[in-house]
């Protein structure tokens, strides 16, 4: 097997706040592997962001490694921990915010291209900034690359994000809900661009969202890791995730996408939670972070063990990994 471009061994992340420690992520095992479309989905809080942000070395983990085509990020210097940062680049969740209001869209992508040494002169700056406008189809070029963000609508502007992630000729782009923002129909032509930039410039994206309908329909042919409470709690190629979900979370997440159908819709399983509360990071409960609301919580073990990932024997897909105790030693569970 190819060596994944980027890979997370273990991480953890956490915050303080005062005298308080908040474990955001916890014990985190998650390869990127070239080309592909890996979904980060979950909840709000649950850790997405903080983990794009650790993935394209924004932030560092407080204990584990994270890889870049296998070398540990924390042992690579100079040059090397440059092209490192050029080669992951993030797509920030709020467009509003990560665009200056002050710069021309000319300024805002040329920056980074003479930072970077990318351009020697103001002319091949122009003509590099027109090409990746171009890419992210914001054309005719002219009408846009001396307006300021406040002029451009907000798809417009996402797209601008988009180019500017661009800029490094990176291999890997994390975006970070890159399309939450924007309306349905705009959502749908970026992430078809996001798709077509894959194939097209060849680079692998991971796209984070708590939208698991918008990853099941986009990531086809990609894979989904769930997200709870700062852990991966189930990982598999999207059709198999999504039509075999195992880990109870998962099938409350898939049981609340609206179906086209509504006869599909109707036949849903509606799975029953002992609890709705989802626990606060400062307050997690021993054993699965699920378990208080877990329909096959197990007195004894769920409380006590942490479960890992791993793959469940029943579904024949080494691949399709879950972290519950229950399903994994192949107990009989009805929901
Ligand atoms: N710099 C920080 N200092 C303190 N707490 C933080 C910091 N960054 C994130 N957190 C906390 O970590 C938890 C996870 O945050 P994160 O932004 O990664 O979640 P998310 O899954 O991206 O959520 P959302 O869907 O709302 O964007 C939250 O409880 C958040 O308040
Ligand atoms: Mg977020």
């Amino acid at each position: 097997m190819a060596t994944p471009v980027l890979q997370l061994e273990n991480v953890s992340r956490s915050f303080k706040k005062g005298r308080v420690e908040i474990p955001v992520l916890r014990d985190i095992d998650l390869d990127v592997n070239e080309l592909e479309f890996l979904c980060l989905v979950g909840e709000s809080g649950c850790g997405k962001t903080t983990t794009g942000k650790i993935l394209s070395g924004l932030l560092g983990p407080t204990s584990g490694r994270v890889l870049f085509e296998g070398q540990d990020v924390a042992s690579l210097k100079g040059e090397d921990y440059k092209r490192f940062r050029r080669s992951v680049q993030i797509i920030h969740q709020d467009p509003y915010a990560s665009l200056n209001p002050t710069h021309t869209i000319y300024s805002i992508l040329s920056f980074p291209l003479f930072r970077h040494g990318l351009v020697k002169s103001r002319q091949q700056a122009r003509a590099r900034v027109a090409e990746l406008l171009a890419q992210v189809d914001l054309t005719p070029v002219g009408d846009v690359i001396d307006k300021y963000p406040y002029e451009l609508s907000g798809g417009q502007r996402q797209r601008v994000s988009i180019a500017r992630a661009l800029t490094t000729d990176p291999s890997v782009i994390v975006a970070d809900e890159a399309v939450s923002m924007v309306d349905v129909s705009i959502r749908i032509s970026l992430l078809k661009m996001l798709m077509a930039m894959r194939d097209r410039l060849h680079v692998t994206i991971v796209f984070i969202t708590h939208d698991l309908a918008l990853a099941k329909y986009f990531a086809w042919d990609g894979r989904i890791a769930v997200m709870y409470l700062g852990r991966v709690v189930e990982i598999s190629q999207t059709p198999s995730l999504t039509t075999n979900p195992q880990h109870p979370y998962t099938r409350v997440l898939l049981s609340a996408i609206a179906e086209p159908d509504p006869d599909r819709t109707r036949h849903k399983e509606h799975i029953q939670l002992r609890s709705e509360d989802i626990p606060r990071l400062t307050e997690l409960p021993p054993g699965c972070s699920f378990h208080p609301r877990c329909p096959w919580f197990a007195k004894g073990l769920c409380d006590r063990h942490v479960p890992e990932l791993a793959p469940v024997a029943a579904l024949n897909n080494p691949e399709h990994e879950v972290a519950c105790i229950p399903l994994v030693e192949g107990a009989e569970l009805e929901l």
